[in-house]
């Protein structure tokens, strides 16, 4: 009996068709571990405000939870950067929260109010639109239970240790439900500092249900690129734990 779970263990790690378990990816249909490549993508993470991609134009920067540059890191726009009445809070630099809010500024000249933590963004109710002073109401969506997703939506990621011990944020930049494999593209900070193209940070799947329902699923879409490519998402970051996303109402 040993001997029979020892031999399946060991054929199991051996061959692939086109995926392996685990911390393993498939090439030529052998399985091999995550291990070097990506210690050799990781030595390749740029320093602390180096650009990364654009996001529909909006720039994304390097963060590396450096803490060097702590007194850089609260970011405020000037009236003379934004043609507003006031100063606007970014939030520090370069968090996920950084880049959500700023692409909101850039894009729609509204902010949403502080948060502690990325995945209170979930919870909040409204919007400051800096363009007339006025407020402008955010709606929730649950991942799994809405056919509605669309680009500038904020993808909320719930807390979980040890990947994600404040939740995270991204901005929905592109959506591809038609595809032969549904996708969504985004845009983010502090993730892992490095894009998978200068477009994007990360194409990740679509589960779509048979009534149209929209289900993210916390995985990188990696067709088209190198097996290896898979190695990017640790094991445990790829656990489920995208909550759904919030709207900036007209
Ligand atoms: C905006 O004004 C500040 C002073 O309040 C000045 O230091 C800065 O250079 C100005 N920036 C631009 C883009 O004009
Ligand atoms: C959001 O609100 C719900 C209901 O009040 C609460 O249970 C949950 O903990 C809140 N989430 C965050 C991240 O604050
Ligand atoms: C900015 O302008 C808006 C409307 O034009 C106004 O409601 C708001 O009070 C102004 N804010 C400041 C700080 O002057
Ligand atoms: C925004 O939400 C508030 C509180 O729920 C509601 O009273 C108001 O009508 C909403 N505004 C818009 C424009 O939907």
């Amino acid at each position: 009996m040993i001997f029979l779970l020892l031999t399946l263990t060991a054929a199991l790690r051996l061959d692939c068709k086109d995926q392996c378990d685990g911390d393993h990816y498939c090439y030529l249909g052998q399985c091999y571990s995550c291990f070097y490549f990506r210690k050799q993508w990781e030595s390749q993470i740029p320093d602390f405000g180096v650009l990364v991609g654009k996001g529909n134009g909006v720039p994304a920067y390097s963060c590396q939870n450096d803490m060097q540059h702590i007194d850089e890191l609260q970011h405020f726009l000037q009236p003379n950067e934004t043609g507003f009445n006031q100063t606007v809070y970014v939030g520090m630099r370069y968090q996920c929260v950084h880049f959500a809010r700023n692409y909101w500024i850039q894009k729609y000249g509204s902010a949403f109010p502080d948060v502690d933590t990325a995945d209170q963004i979930f919870n909040l109710t409204y919007a400051t639109d800096y363009k007339n002073g006025k407020y402008r109401n955010l709606t929730k969506f649950y991942n799994g239970r809405t056919t509605n997703i669309r680009s500038g939506d904020l993808l909320i990621w719930n807390k979980r240790e040890p990947y994600f011990p404040y939740g995270h944020v991204a901005v929905v930049l592109d959506v591809q439900l038609g595809a032969e494999e549904p996708f969504i593209t985004i845009g983010e900070q502090n993730y892992d500092d490095i894009w998978d193209s200068n477009q994007y940070a990360r194409k990740l799947k679509v589960s779509l249900s048979n009534f149209g329902l929209v289900y993210i699923i916390n995985e990188r879409e990696i067709t088209g690129l190198q097996p290896q490519e898979k190695c990017k998402d640790y094991d445990g970051s790829a656990d489920d734990v995208i909550v759904g996303w919030v709207r900036l109402n007209d």
